[in-house]
């Protein structure tokens, strides 16, 4: 349970990484450093959380100091929004690898199925003045993902997946690609628990990562002053008296029976937390066994499409890109009222 193997390469991925969206760069180095002291082998990046710097500095000082190795280590990065294009895969990943001062990261991932024009100076996407978001309307998921395997044989990626994706955009890739996805990055966690597409997934042998495990509590800031964004009507996952009632009979907190939840299930977990005290929770979750009762009580919080947080429309007009995930799925559960 501690591993899952991916397929075509039989690389051995923790069950368990730290997320670290949110964590400014101040912050993450010394966490990064603490994470990787306590036991954590697999952190979770991204262009996008602007702190790749910082998590390299992390990691090279940790492996100088002695106490591991590169081998060891299961290191996550994406491909942002404004580099979603074949001829931006290289440019993104050399950036990235300088600044993660690493030769290969072990898993890649295109961030998001849709792509925005890029702000060649900032790095950003390139806002109209109506506000929207200038789209790429040239996304080519098929294109991007050959120059994905490209890095890959060339030994600067070991592994190659997808997040934010859905069935028929994967399947496009699986049916167009040498190397197939190897790992599918989504929301997932017991208000959302994706069971069609973990068993789209399974069948295809892919693993599945689940981001916001814990309903992602930070969130809520983040989301405040986004467009039509409601962030009050995100659930409160960690409140939950059911999932209270679980730990406490277990002895153990509401997040690691909600991680734990999904460990035992053959997913890939990824909490983020810059606290100590919480890092060490949230990794101390595999000697729990839940009851079948207990387990059930779990799967029947599962609201569907209801309980997703990250449909994106914080992007204006991102809903109009052709690929835009999750159209005709969503009401916009969290618009401002
Ligand atoms: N692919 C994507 O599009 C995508 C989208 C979102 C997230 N992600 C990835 O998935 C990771 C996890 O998702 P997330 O960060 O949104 O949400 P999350 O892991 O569900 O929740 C993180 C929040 O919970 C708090 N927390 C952590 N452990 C806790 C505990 N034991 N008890 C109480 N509170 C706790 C953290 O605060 P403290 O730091 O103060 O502990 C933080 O505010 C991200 O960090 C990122 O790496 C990927």
């Amino acid at each position: 349970m501690k591993h899952l193997k991916l397929s075509q390469t039989g690389d051995l991925m923790p069950s368990l990484g730290l997320g670290t969206w949110q964590a400014p760069s101040d912050v993450i180095e010394s966490t990064v450093y603490k994470a990787l002291d306590i036991g954590y082998r697999h952190i979770d990046t991204a262009f996008n959380y602007n702190n790749e710097e910082a998590i390299g500095k992390a990691i090279s000082q940790w492996i100088s100091d002695g106490k591991g190795e590169r081998k060891d280590l299961f290191i996550t990065t994406k491909l942002p929004h404004v580099g979603n294009r074949a001829g931006d895969v290289r440019k993104f990943l050399d950036l990235q690898l300088s600044r993660l001062k690493l030769d290969y990261v072990d898993l890649y991932l295109i961030h998001v199925p849709f792509g925005f024009h890029c702000n060649q100076e900032t790095l950003t996407p390139v806002v109209k003045e109506n506000g929207d978001y200038d789209l790429d309307m040239t996304t080519n998921h098929v294109e991007t993902w050959k120059a994905m395997e490209e890095c890959q044989k060339n030994g600067l990626i070991r592994n190659l997946g997808l997040s934010n994706f859905n069935e028929e955009q994967i399947e496009r890739i699986i049916k167009n690609s040498t190397i197939k996805p190897q790992v599918l990055q989504v929301e997932l966690h017991a208000y959302f628990q994706q069971m069609e597409l973990r068993a789209y997934c399974a069948a295809h042998d892919i693993i599945v990562t689940a981001y916001a495990p814990l309903g992602s509590p930070g969130a809520k800031d983040h989301f405040v002053n986004k467009y039509n964004y409601s962030p009050e009507t995100f659930p409160d996952l960690l409140g939950l008296p059911e999932v209270k009632e679980i730990a406490d009979k277990h002895k153990k907190s509401p997040a690691q029976i909600l991680i734990h939840f999904l460990v035992r299930e053959g997913i890939v977990v990824i909490p983020k937390s810059t606290s100590e005290n919480r890092l060490k929770e949230n990794i101390d979750v595999y000697d729990v066994e839940l009851t079948s009762s207990e387990v059930d009580c779990l799967k029947k919080l599962d609201k569907g499409e209801g309980g997703r947080i990250f449909n994106f429309l914080f992007w204006k007009g991102v809903e109009n890109h052709p690929e835009y995930p999750f159209k005709g799925q969503i009401s916009n559960q969290h618009a401002k009222a």
